[in-house]
């Protein structure tokens, strides 16, 4: 792809500016999509196409809305769109966090579909793709089109860019057939989706569930052993691409400080005592991530192994996320509520078992924070992949500290050293951080040592890679063909 211009294309930018009263800030957000591309954009420049959601971020760009990036070393041009607050209600908050969020995830959340949120996310998809039109020097850019957002995204671009390779990469589950035909309108997202030249999953099993929901609804012609789709006499090729993290550098490494001064700079802020064991939970405050389960294991583990209470601490991160919506908002207030409920019961004075950090956390935080504990929990009730727990094994150059990963992550199928739990199952759960929190040293290492070989080889350079070397591939075949 040397030489090819690479366009990307997702809701949330890499980059917000935020109007502060000390001035404008920069910020990173909480997405592990942002996470992810980030680096793979910086590689390779290009234009990356986002909605600009920041409160100073009209200010901070050219007359294209274009600013280069990441601040002070610019690598990539962030074109920003500017959405009504009408068209996020409607596209963001609704369709695609109140409709597709909840029915890929099937996490007992009911999806909530309005045909004015339809319309809303129709009509945004429509401007990305002017934009895509707007930003491609040639007939035939590589369009990077990220995640549920932008289900309808790569067959208008198709429409208007034949030529382009559109490889179209959703971050989030996909579910069983009768799962997804909750959808009113199941069969445009399909169509929309099948614009692309490349469909990424992050797992064969949401492949496969993809390939059945089309047979189910559409008349196309699949065929299996070469993950292809044939619809309306466009090919598109369904493959699975796990993703992953940028592995820290030699240098990063270096300027981390020991880990015995993390463990004591830990738990210095969080005003514990010096011996206190800690596990840790970091995440979007979100109802699929499994914070409730995870809250009755460690209830669980104090009420099953009172050796626990009084020396250990669950410290939970959990960013702000989507708190417009109402499911959100009684989500949070549940698990404050569930919080106290156990810090009431099992605190004692100076001394509450579980702590709460609603707030963002930067990057270095969330590290240190790793570096300092004993286990990291990831409960997700289902996920697409979670990098969380990559970052975690990132963390641990001293090979040190267990992970405890639910195995409705797509992470379990990679992370088999990991003690795979069901989130479902507090008494498997609860046990789980028993054993993680006496498991010897050397079993800690062995373990340790196995995840992050895997994660070091399986990065997130190696995911972009795989993706783009396919699409190589198919544009060369097209170029042979024509
Ligand atoms: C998930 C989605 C991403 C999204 C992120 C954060 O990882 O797959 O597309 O960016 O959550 O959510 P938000 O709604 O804040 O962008």
């Amino acid at each position: 792809l040397r030489g090819d211009q690479v366009i990307v294309v997702s809701n949330r930018e890499p980059y917000i500016h935020d109007r502060t009263p000390t001035g404008i800030t920069v910020r990173r957000p909480a997405s592990g999509l942002v996470t992810a591309v980030e680096p793979v954009m910086r590689a390779c420049s290009g234009t990356w196409i986002a909605h600009g959601g920041g409160t100073a971020d009209r200010e901070n760009v050219d007359a294209q809305d274009r600013v280069a990036v990441p601040p002070g070393h610019p690598d990539y041009q962030l074109r920003r769109i500017w959405l009504t607050e009408e068209e996020e209600r409607g596209y963001y908050y609704g369709f695609a966090n109140e409709g597709l969020w909840p029915l890929c995830h099937v996490a007992h959340v009911r999806p909530v579909f309005r045909e004015s949120d339809w319309l809303q996310y129709q009509a945004v998809n429509q401007r990305f793709a002017d934009a895509v039109v707007q930003e491609a020097r040639g007939e035939d850019p590589v369009v990077l089109v990220q995640d549920y957002h932008f289900a309808l995204l790569p067959a208008m671009i198709r429409a208007r860019l034949p030529r382009a390779t559109i490889l179209t990469f959703w971050h989030i589950p996909w579910p069983n057939p009768e799962s997804f035909s909750i959808c009113p309108w199941r069969r445009e997202i399909l169509q929309g989706m099948l614009g692309s030249t490349i469909l990424g999953f992050h797992t064969r099993f949401h492949c496969k569930n993809f390939m059945e929901t089309v047979d189910r609804l559409l008349e196309a012609r699949i065929e299996p052993e070469h993950a292809t789709i044939t619809y309306g006499g466009a090919e598109s090729l369904i493959e699975s691409y796990p993703i992953s993290i940028e592995w820290p550098t030699p240098q990063t490494v270096a300027s981390w400080a020991p880990v015995p001064q993390c463990r004591e700079a830990v738990l210095q802020r969080l005003q514990l005592p010096p011996q206190t064991r800690l596990g840790v939970g970091v995440d979007r405050f979100d109802y699929t991530k499994g914070i409730l389960e995870r809250f009755h294991a460690v209830e669980r583990l104090l009420e099953k192994y009172p050796e626990w209470r009084g020396r250990f601490v669950f410290v939970q991160v959990a960013a702000p996320t989507r708190s417009d919506l109402e499911e959100y908002q009684s989500f949070q207030d549940r698990i404050q509520r569930v919080t106290q409920r156990i810090n009431r019961r099992f605190g004692q004075p100076g001394y509450e078992p579980v702590m709460l950090l609603a707030t963002h956390h930067e990057h270095e935080a969330v590290n240190e924070l790793f570096r300092a504990s004993d286990f990291c929990a990831v409960t997700s009730l289902h996920d697409g992949m979670n990098l969380v727990c990559k970052e975690f094994v990132a963390a641990r150059d001293d090979e040190r500290g267990v992970l405890i990963l639910s195995r409705f992550a797509g992470a379990a199928r990679e992370l088999r050293e990991a003690l795979i739990v069901n989130p479902y199952h507090v008494e498997e759960t609860a046990d789980a951080m028993h054993r993680a929190l006496l498991m010897p040293e050397p079993e800690q290492r062995e373990r340790m040592a196995s995840l992050r070989t895997t994660v070091q080889e399986h990065n997130v350079y190696r995911w972009a890679g795989l993706m783009l070397a396919d699409a190589g591939r198919l544009r060369l075949r097209d170029r042979i063909q024509a």
